[in-house]
């Protein structure tokens, strides 16, 4: 494949090949010289059309520890407030010889549009796009996932096993539930597309209003009942509350909805003693999630971000240059 648009795209097969090959590359950050020579001379355009943390820190730190030069290019301060058009933008990238662009935009379509567009000849990487997805962000989640749930027969207990049993099979059967506001959430897509993949089992917990029509042709099951759900999730992850694309009537009152959507102590309390609890960030801290569920020793939040770097590197090698199998990275690794 040239480009990753949509979790929904991934096959089984992808996506196994994908957890696998960011588990050699979270190798390379464990040694001293964090570098692998395999994108030495390509370029890597950060295209962001919308704010983000994690997504652009990791993907630059990505492409950095594969040796290509990156540029980092925000829509603030650029000639896109001057009303530069994505097209004429994509043409200057272009122009300066990009061989990837990864792009967040507003606008739910925009790197399917700037995949098929033309414009550009490089790979296209959607790094979130409006309410539609964001593929690596699941990966992520899932390589998080994978490392705390796989191989955990019902019930028991297994926390930081590593890799996964390389069968492909290591998320079948977990069960995750997703709460909060999926109406606006890219995040959820994205993971209940990866996660049906793998072979999971998700649940949706929302406010009515906070889901998107046609939710019952997802391939997962809803539920307006957190507490109902807890004592048989491997792993919860809790949305934000995306306020700045919400409109107010939408929306309970912010105690109200920590009330009944919240994850506090007392809650995560009833989840499985093996049961970890997932963010995406950034955090509403008190709102969707209390601060002492996000800073327990349950909460894989921190870990998700760097875990994010494996994966955006397993993606721009595969994409950009992985001719080797994963096997040989390590040997290949001479910077
Ligand atoms: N999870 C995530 O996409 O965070 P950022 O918006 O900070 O990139």
């Amino acid at each position: 494949k040239r480009h990753l648009i949509s979790a929904a795209d991934l096959t089984r097969d992808d996506a196994i090949l994908i957890l696998d090959t960011a588990e050699e590359m979270a190798r390379v950050a464990d040694r001293p010289i964090k570098k692998l020579p395999t994108l030495r001379g390509r370029t890597v355009v950060n295209l962001f059309f919308e704010d983000s943390t994690r997504t652009r820190i990791s993907f630059e730190a990505a492409a950095k520890r594969l040796s290509a030069d990156v540029i980092n290019f925000s829509a603030k301060g650029s000639s896109v407030s001057k009303g530069e058009s994505l097209k004429d933008t994509a043409l200057t990238l272009e122009a300066m010889g990009a061989d990837a662009v990864v792009i967040r935009h507003h606008a739910s379509g925009a790197p399917h549009r700037l995949a098929n567009s033309g414009w550009i000849g490089g790979s296209v990487v959607n790094a979130g796009d409006g309410t539609h997805e964001h593929p690596t962000q699941a990966l992520l989640d899932a390589f998080t996932m994978r490392r705390h749930l796989a191989g955990a027969a019902d019930g028991g207990p297994v926390h930081h096993r590593g890799p996964g049993d390389g069968t492909g099979r290591d998320l079948e059967g977990r069960r995750v539930t997703i709460v909060g506001d999926v109406l606006h959430s890219r995040v959820a897509r994205s993971n209940v597309h990866l996660l049906g993949t793998l072979g999971a089992h998700v649940t949706l917990v929302a406010p009515p209003t906070l889901l998107p029509i046609g939710i019952e042709n997802w391939p997962c099951e809803v539920s307006y009942d957190l507490d109902a759900v807890l004592a048989k999730s491997d792993a919860v992850m809790m949305l934000r509350v995306q306020r700045e694309r919400m409109n107010a009537a939408f929306f309970p009152t912010e105690r109200e909805y920590s009330r009944r959507y919240g994850l506090d102590a007392a809650r995560m309390a009833a989840l499985p003693e093996h049961a970890i609890v997932m963010h995406p960030g950034p955090m509403n801290r008190g709102m969707e999630i209390a601060a002492e569920v996000a800073d327990s020793v349950r909460s894989t939040i921190v870990e998700q971000v760097s875990n994010g770097v494996s994966v955006r590197m397993a993606v721009m090698y595969l994409l950009l240059g992985g001719a080797a199998p994963p096997a040989e990275l390590p040997a290949a690794a001479t910077a």
